[in-house]
């Protein structure tokens, strides 16, 4: 998709397919409706008042008004004006974006970002409106017999004040990298398990490093992995025929910033199917379990977004990926493995896999002398529980870099939660056989799956995602959402200082 700005005067000349201008509650018009109106003679106030009741999200089109040029105008609702923030400007700014999408529309101007909110600049407006755009092209297609009809939205502009162009340039570029990157990752998330196997996350991450000269990729094979000890991860990779891979994926900037910085390391789940193992799961919407590798999705999906913005920090994505099969060779309850820290850990349920992959993974980011870790997983069905679709669940014991990650979900409308991790919790992972037991009861499971993953993160300052409710959508609209990308660029973004 192109992205471009405009600063024309005079909006009712501007020859486009759709022109889209705010509206909100009690028939009040944004000042592009209302320069608009008036070169219509009132007609859209008049539509307004007739049949646009304003609600935030809500979209009417008016096709072919007479004194305007555009081929028609969107009217968007924007909700009470008293109540106006960046959350419901970033639903209206979506809400024109399916609409093109749904009506075959090529282009569009929006006038939307134009209007102050009080809780956003205007980079971060421009950055939303992007990123509705580029997430609405969004199409899965990759399996069926015949192409599907694909959204022709080519070009989306923002109408803004001369004064703030530059901005609105910055944010649009941000939001276009951002909505390509969710892209990225919804599309590995919604593959079926039998094409999206550890191999083709490889391949992707190799695909990147080809697209994108920032980057540099490694993938490490099953001999590599024995040779650094993983047994963990090893252990669950066991059970299936389909064969590991620990996939490195390294952004060094083109021009590297004054003084020393060390990395920020991104470690994603990837396992590529989660049937449980030999502690298998029931049948009903065992297919959703394909979607256990959005943590590893959200990380090449964020290494893309940074590499085309060619962020000046060092950013590593490390995946480890695997399937989690039952077979003569996988894992069993009762099982004793060593990890690469040397740490053992009894596996006393083989469906808790995430963690025995991670913490491997863990072990390794420590040669890099990382600044921070976060680990990205579906790692619960208890976390879920907790906190629902909305928000992802946040565990770490650094406060700075827990309020960063808070900080950054709320800017970039994709939310995460704080979530307990005391020591109090890590008692339930104790084994009479073990270091460690993987897993550590019902109660609290996101908690002491997290608890567990900290013992393999306290070399550097580390946070846990779990995404298990963000990442994809149940039911009549299932697939994966490109959650938590939004959030991670944006923490880098912060974190590199160009906002
Ligand atoms: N990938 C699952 C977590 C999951 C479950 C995500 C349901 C989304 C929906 C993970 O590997 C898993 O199976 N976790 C177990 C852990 C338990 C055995 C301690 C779970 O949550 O049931
Ligand atoms: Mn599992
Ligand atoms: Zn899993």
């Amino acid at each position: 998709m192109e992205f471009s700005t405009l600063t024309t005067a005079s909006l009712h000349t501007l020859k486009t397919p759709a022109l889209a201008v705010g509206v909100f509650q009690d028939g009040v018009l944004s000042e592009a409706a209302d320069a608009l109106d008036q070169a219509a003679s009132g007609a859209l106030r008049a539509i307004v008042k007739a049949e646009f009741d304003a609600a935030p999200g809500s979209c009417l089109p008016v096709h072919a008004p007479a004194g305007i040029a555009a081929s028609r105008v969107i009217l968007l609702g924007l909700g009470a004006q008293d109540h106006y923030k960046a959350a419901v400007h970033a639903r209206a700014q979506a809400a024109l974006a399916a609409y093109c999408a749904r009506a075959g529309v090529a282009g569009t101007v929006s006038t939307l970002a134009a209007i102050a909110c009080p809780d956003s600049s205007m980079t971060d407006r421009a950055r939303a409106a992007a990123r509705a755009a580029a997430a609405a092209a969004y199409r899965y297609d990759a399996t069926f017999s015949k192409p599907r009809p694909a959204p022709k939205l080519r070009t989306f502009a923002l109408h803004v004040g001369r004064g703030q162009a530059a901005q609105a340039r910055e944010g649009l570029r941000q939001g276009g990298a951002i909505g390509a990157g969710m892209n990225l990752a919804r599309t590995l998330g919604d593959l079926p398990p039998n094409v999206c196997t550890p191999t083709y996350l490889g391949k992707t991450a190799r695909d990147l490093a080809r697209q994108f000269k920032t980057l540099k990729a490694e993938v490490l094979d099953q001999r590599k992995i024995e040779a650094l000890k993983m047994g963990s991860f090893l252990s669950v990779a066991r059970g299936s025929a389909e064969p590991p891979a620990f996939i490195v994926l390294r952004h060094t900037p083109s021009a590297r910033p004054a003084g020393k910085h060390a990395p920020v390391v991104l470690v994603g789940k990837g396992i590529t199917f989660d049937s449980g193992g030999i502690s298998i799961k029931p049948g009903p919407a065992m297919d959703e379990m394909k979607f256990d590798m959005c943590g590893a999705a959200s990380v090449l999906g964020t290494m893309r977004a940074i590499a085309e913005l060619d962020l000046p920090h060092e950013v590593i994505g490390i995946v480890p990926s695997c399937e989690n099969l039952p077979s003569g060779t996988a894992n069993k309850p009762g099982d004793i493995v060593t990890s690469m820290s040397g740490q053992t850990i009894e596996i006393l349920n083989t469906d808790a896999e995430g963690r025995l992959i991670l913490c491997d993974a863990l072990t390794y980011a420590e040669r890099f002398k990382p600044a921070a870790v976060i680990d990205i997983a579906t790692l619960t069905g208890a976390c879920v529980i907790a906190l629902g679709h909305v928000n992802s669940g946040l565990f770490s014991q650094d406060e700075d870099l827990a309020q960063a990650l808070l900080a950054a979900g709320r800017e970039a409308l994709d939310p995460a939660w704080r979530m307990p991790l005391e020591d109090a919790y890590q008692d339930q992972l104790k084994s009479n056989f073990a270091d460690m037991a993987n897993i550590g009861g019902r109660p609290a499971g996101s908690v002491t799956a997290a608890c567990f993953l900290s013992r393999f993160a306290g070399k550097y300052p580390w946070a846990h995602l779990d995404i298990a409710g963000t990442a994809w959508n149940e039911g009549k609209d299932k697939g994966a959402t490109g959650r938590p990308v939004p959030l991670l660029v944006q923490y880098l973004l912060d974190r590199a200082g160009s906002r």
